[in-house]
C-alpha cells in the first residue's frame, strides 16, 4: 500500500576527485566521503555500478587555483581526465554528470568571474561556463549540471553544446540553489574558502522566496534545461513540492552535505539510528515528489536497499 518508494534507481553518487594525490583522502566533515586518486575513482565507481547506482557526478579539486578557474576547461583539467577514465572504465554502463561551475577552480572560491568591485560578473562568467560544458561534453559526460545560478546559464550552455556538436549532452540544471548555511562540509571537500566571508546570497536564492524559485525553475526548462534541481533537500521540501505541482520534466533535489554531516554526526554519538533516519530522510526527499536524489547516503542507501 506504499504511495512512495525509495529505488536504487532515484540514486545519484556525488564524488571528489582531486589532482596530483597518490592516496585517497578522508573530508573530515562528510565520514566516508574521499578525496579521490584516479585509480580510487575507477574502482569506486564500477562498485557502485555493481550495486545498481545508475549515476554519478563528479565534483573536482584542482592542484592549481587561479582568478578565473581555468582548470575547469581544460581538456586536462581533472574532471576531464577522469570521465575519460570512467567512461574507458564502464562504458555506457552509467551516467556521468559533471557539476559545471568554478567555485572549485578559483583562487577566491566564487561561482564566477570577479569584476572590479569583487561582484561576481554575470555575463563574462557565462563565457567561461560554455567552455566548460564543451569540454566536459567533448570527455564523455552524459549530462552537464551548472551550479553557478548565473541568469542566462542553460540558455548559453545549450547553444555552445549544440555548437559543438553536442546536441544528446542533457543539462541537469541548478535552478533552485538556495543560499545555505548547509554547504559547509562541501567547501571542506572540495578546498573551498570564499573570500570575504563567503557569501553567495548575489546569485543563489534567498532562503525565504519560494515564488522566486518557481520562476528560476521555469526559465531553466524554457532556456532548455532537460532537468531541474532543488537545493538542498530537507529544509525545502515545499519548494520540491511545489516545483513537482508546476513542472512535468525530471525533478531532482539536492540532500547536501550539511544534511549528511548531522545524520553521522548524531549517529556517531550514539543519539540516533544514522541509517533509519538517513532512509526516512530520502523517502521524504521522494514523497516530496523528487524523482531522484544526489546523495552521499547513495552508497549506502543502495546497499541497505539491494539490487
Ligand atoms: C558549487 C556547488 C556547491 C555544492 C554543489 N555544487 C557549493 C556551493 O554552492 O557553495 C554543494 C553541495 C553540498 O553541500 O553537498 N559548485
Amino acid at each position: 500500500m506504499a504511495e512512495t518508494r525509495l529505488s536504487v534507481d532515484d540514486l545519484v553518487a556525488p564524488l571528489f576527485i582531486r589532482e596530483g594525490i597518490e592516496t585517497p583522502r578522508p573530508v573530515a566533515s562528510l565520514p566516508g566521503v574521499v578525496q579521490h586518486t584516479r585509480v580510487s575513482l575507477r574502482s569506486e565507481v564500477t562498485e557502485m555500478r555493481d550495486l545498481g547506482i545508475p549515476a554519478v557526478i563528479l565534483f573536482g579539486v584542482p592542484e592549481n587555483k587561479d582568478a578565473f578557474g581555468s582548470g575547469a576547461w581544460n581538456p586536462d583539467g581533472i574532471v576531464q581526465v577522469a570521465l575519460r577514465d570512467l567512461r574507458d572504465e564502464v562504458g555506457d554502463d552509467m551516467v556521468l554528470i559533471a557539476d559545471l561551475c568554478v567555485d572549485e577552480y578559483t583562487d577566491h572560491g566564487h561561482c564566477g568571474v570577479l569584476d572590479g568591485r569583487g561582484s561576481v560578473d554575470n555575463d563574462a562568467t557565462l563565457e567561461l561556463y560554455t567552455q566548460i560544458a564543451v569540454a566536459q561534453a567533448d570527455a564523455g559526460a552524459t549530462i552537464t549540471a551548472p551550479s553557478g545560478m548565473m541568469d542566462g546559464q542553460v540558455a548559453a550552455i545549450r547553444a555552445a553544446l549544440d555548437g559543438a556538436g553536442h546536441q544528446q549532452t542533457a543539462i541537469l540544471a541548478y535552478a533552485a540553489k538556495y543560499a545555505s548555511a548547509l554547504y559547509g562540509p562541501f567547501r571542506d571537500a572540495v578546498d573551498v574558502e570564499i573570500v570575504d566571508g563567503g557569501d553567495r546570497r548575489g546569485y543563489q536564492q534567498d532562503p525565504p522566496n519560494v515564488g522566486e524559485a518557481l520562476v528560476e525553475i521555469l526559465g531553466d526548462i524554457d532556456q532548455g534545461a532537460d532537468m531541474v534541481m532543488v537545493k538542498p533537500a530537507l529544509a525545502y521540501l515545499d519548494v520540491i513540492a511545489k516545483a513537482r505541482a508546476a513542472i512535468d520534466v525530471p525533478l531532482a533535489a539536492y540532500h547536501v552535505s550539511g544534511e549528511f554531516a548531522m545524520v553521522q554526526a548524531a549517529a556517531a554519538n550514539g543519539w540516533i539510528d544514522g541509517d533509519a533516519v538517513g532512509m526516512e530522510h530520502l523517502l521524504s526527499i521522494r514523497r516530496a515528489g523528487a524523482d531522484f536524489i544526489l546523495t552521499y547516503l547513495a552508497r549506502r542507501a543502495a546497499e541497505l536497499l539491494g539490487n
